[in-house]
């Protein structure tokens, strides 16, 4: 076997040499020890000489007494059982650049059914790592002292590594978990790597699998892709491979959408805002696919109404082109739309004089609130209620259309509509 030390001593930061000195610390003085092991993606990116995430050990014995010497070591809180013998250590309070820290039990894994939570039970390191999604994820280096530094890798990630190349372990890996779907294109375009043959077909005999996926897997595999620097890229072999298909019928990236996500991506301007990011992509969906996608994602509410708010606001655009419009109309089509739909249209929608109104309601009417508050009204005797609202309202709309300019005005418009709200 290969020995590795050099990379977790020479190649990795102080933070991360930190935590594999104490691993191997503690790996020697517990008894119900019998190794620890740094897997999974970190030792995929210290090969590759890529600054790695998060630290996935692997242990072989009493991973809870393990973690709770660590984390007392490290200075952080208890650990916590996130999922069967499987403890998280918040490193969040740390100095800067210490990884977070899961620690699992080594472990086998089977699916009862496609798409189902695996179930577990404890295994060797060898199933540990056999049950994991792709040979360059299936590697592990020891940090006991005994064997400090040696790689165990039994699907031969190293030479895929070499070879550039993602590879699953076995021909069902894609029907007990349609995520690695996801994944399979995130390392692809994140590593520059090619998705090996046998792989890719497997991908197009099961993509129908993630339609056996809950909303919240779905969503999250998705957010992980948004938040990549290469996501264009990743969209378009997403799109190419029907991954976005298969998530939801309607899910495309239309033509002008993936034209201005490309023109973002190279002056490096791609939104950080998420639900502006969401309603470029779904810009131009008509309703019933909007509808299919929000239903899909399940939630949270902000994506589902900028997807929904792009189709709104393509309702009721045209309008805006009317040179005759006043202010307070605009205001009332605009006010419902949320912003990041706005935002979308002016980047990805026609160059027409809707934009200038889209624009002077995003840098100025929105803002344009009545001088007086809701305590004059009560002041001059108005009960609290809805009728206070609309009062406000209507003296909104009066002062974006230049019809009261003072506050005195403002005043006298609300007494003398008054009347006919309380009959009404
Ligand atoms: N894993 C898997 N199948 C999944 C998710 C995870 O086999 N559906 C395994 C892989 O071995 C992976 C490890 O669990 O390396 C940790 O998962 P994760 O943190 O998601 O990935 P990383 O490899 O750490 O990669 P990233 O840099 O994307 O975080």
């Amino acid at each position: 076997m290969p020995n590795l030390s050099q990379l977790l001593t020479s190649k990795s930061s102080t933070e991360y040499q930190r935590v594999f000195n104490m691993c191997r610390e503690i790996s020697d003085q517990l008894d119900n020890v019998d190794g620890v092991y740094v897997v999974g993606g970190v030792v995929r990116d210290l090969i590759l000489d890529r600054q790695p995430g998060d630290i996935d050990l692997s242990v072989v014995g009493d991973a809870a007494s393990f973690s709770k010497e660590l984390s007392s070591r490290l200075g952080a809180a208890p650990p916590s059982e996130s999922q069967f013998q499987t403890f998280k250590i918040d490193t969040s309070d740390l100095p800067a650049g210490t990884p977070a820290i899961d620690v699992v039990t080594a472990r086998s894994e089977t699916y009862a059914e496609p798409a189902a939570l695996p179930e577990v039970a404890i295994g060797t390191l060898d199933q540990d790592l056999k049950r994991r999604d792709f040979s360059v994820n299936a590697m592990a280096v020891s940090l006991s002292s005994s064997d400090w530094g040696t790689l165990v890798d039994p699907a031969n990630g190293f030479g895929d590594i070499m070879r550039k190349r993602i590879k699953v372990l076995h021909d069902g890996s894609f029907v007990d978990d349609p995520t690695r779907i996801f994944r399979a294109v995130r390392y692809s375009v994140r590593l520059g790597f090619t998705i090996e043959s046998r792989t890719s077909d497997l991908i197009s005999k099961s993509i129908g699998n993630v339609d056996h996926l809950s909303g919240a897997r779905v969503r999250n595999e998705f957010e992980l892709m948004l938040a990549e620097t290469q996501l264009v890229d990743m969209l378009r072999i997403s799109e190419e491979i029907g991954l976005l298909a298969a998530i939801s019928p309607g899910l495309r990236i239309g033509a002008k959408a993936m034209q201005v996500l490309e023109e973002m991506n190279e002056s490096d301007s791609i939104p950080s805002d998420k639900s502006e990011l969401l309603a470029v992509m779904m810009f131009g969906l008509n309703e019933d696919e909007a509808a299919q996608i929000v239903e899909r994602f399940q939630g949270p509410s902000n994506w589902g109404e900028s997807i929904i708010g792009n189709v709104d606001l393509a309702k009721h655009v045209a309008v805006l082109d009317q040179p005759s419009l006043l202010p307070s109309e605009v205001v009332e089509i605009l006010d419902s739309i949320p912003e990041s739909s706005m935002r979308a249209y002016l980047i990805a929608g026609p160059p027409l004089p809707r934009r200038d109104r889209i624009n002077q309601y995003l840098e100025k009417l929105q803002f344009v609130k009545p001088e007086i508050t809701g305590n004059d009204l009560i002041q001059e005797g108005i009960p609290e209620g809805p009728v206070m609202g609309k009062l406000l309202e209507l003296v909104r709309r009066a002062k974006l259309d230049g019809q009261v300019t003072s506050r005195e005005e403002e005043l006298e418009l609300a007494k003398s509509r008054l009347p006919g709200f309380l009959t009404n």
